[in-house]
């Protein structure tokens, strides 16, 4: 892409017709390609980040706020000074495992913050919210190789999930009260990276099995750990919903106008209805990278359920969206396209020196 173009982009000129999206974690994994989606649907996204975990390289499609989710004035100056007509928030703490050892970050951060939101939104009267849920707030609530609908009962495995369930009642109750407009989607597992090669998937420490089979196959990284070969499952490895981070961040584009009336919340949940085991995502990344993974089989992991796979059937009809670009093959070559070519690589390295 030229820098005329870039600059065009970050201007957001010819992007902004449609008004302006405020997003929270924009400089993260999904919110970044959610920014690259919003401009060439026509919005103007502005990207609030403090970049404790994301990547200003990854701020490419309209403009960046740095800020604080918990600064109520900073997100409410924001939202007037842009005239925002919705927030999309994504900036959460997402590690399963780590819930579980610091639950006080992550209700400071996953429902403090969302009430800092709010509470914003009320100031600066921005009607509609879209927020990050996760098919975490389920916990084992399926039967085993059944596919979970949004009615099931909510028994969240950790910390995380409660935060998100707990969230997702707060939105609710705000909305009811106050006239505002709700959306939780609720999503499985993103993956994959932007087919142009410029955004793509970077954690520190990466947690995620995509990436690091990835890794493990290119040589950059340890021997993957298969989490568990004993669960109920096919082939006894765990079962996930693996979503194209493209179809996910279109979902949210969706979000923006599906007919939800004032004071109603919805929750969707954001998947392809099909599962896929830690063996064949190994047996796609060797396909599409030509190399083994090397690996070994390790214990579960504490808070893992066996299998998670939507039904996303009320997410089509409610966001008329479907996902197209998530097949387990075009989501491991836009991965593997990403990792041979780490666009944030200088920035992960510093950070992850700076953090010891
Ligand atoms: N896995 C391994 N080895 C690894 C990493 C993962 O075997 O090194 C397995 C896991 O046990 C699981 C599957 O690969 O069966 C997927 O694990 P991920 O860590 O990639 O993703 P999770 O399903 O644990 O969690 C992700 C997000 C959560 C979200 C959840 C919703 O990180 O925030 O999807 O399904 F809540």
């Amino acid at each position: 892409m030229s820098p005329a173009v870039l600059t065009a982009i970050r201007t957001g000129q010819g992007q902004a017709e449609k008004g302006a999206v405020l997003v929270t974690g924009g400089a993260g994994y999904i919110g970044a390609h959610t920014a690259k989606a919003l401009a060439e649907a026509g919005w103007r996204p502005i990207v609030y980040d403090n970049l404790s975990t994301g990547f200003r390289e990854a701020v490419l499609w309209g403009e960046f706020v740095f800020g604080d989710v918990m600064d109520k004035a900073k997100l409410a100056e924001t939202m007037r000074r842009y005239d925002v007509k919705a927030v999309i928030h994504f900036a959460s703490l997402i590690e399963v495992g780590r819930s579980v050892i610091r639950p006080d970050l992550f209700w400071q951060q996953n429902v403090l913050g969302v009430m800092s939101i709010l509470e914003a939104m009320r100031e600066a009267s921005v009607p509609r919210l879209i927020f990050s849920s996760s098919a975490a707030v389920y916990g084992e609530a399926a039967a085993p190789g059944a596919l979970l609908t949004e009615d099931l009962p909510k028994n969240p495995s950790s910390p995380y999930g409660d935060t998100k369930l707990s969230a997702e009642r707060m939105i609710q109750s705000y909305c009811r009260a106050f006239g505002m407009t709700g959306l939780a989607l609720r999503y499985f597992n993103a993956a994959g990276a932007a087919p142009c090669g410029l955004i793509g998937e970077a954690h520190e420490p990466e947690t995620h099995l995509i990436p690091l089979a990835i890794r493990a196959a290119m040589g950059q990284g340890d021997p993957l750990k298969v989490f568990g070969d004993d669960f109920e499952t096919p082939d006894g490895s765990g079962v996930r919903d693996y979503i194209h981070v493209c179809d996910l961040a279109d979902a949210h584009v969706a979000g923006l106008t599906a007919p939800i009336a004032e004071g109603a919340f919805e929750a969707v949940n954001v998947g392809t209805g099909k599962g896929c085991s830690v063996f064949e995502v190994i047996d796609q990344v060797e396909a599409a990278i030509g190399r083994p993974v090397p690996r070994s089989i390790a214990p579960r992991r504490p808070g893992d359920p066996a299998s998670l796979v939507a039904d996303a059937s009320r997410a089509g009809r409610l966001l008329d969206w479907t996902p197209r670009m998530s097949s387990l093959v075009n989501i491991v070559a836009t991965a593997a396209a990403w990792h041979a070519d780490q666009r944030y690589g200088a920035t992960q390295a510093a950070k992850y020196a700076a953090a010891g």
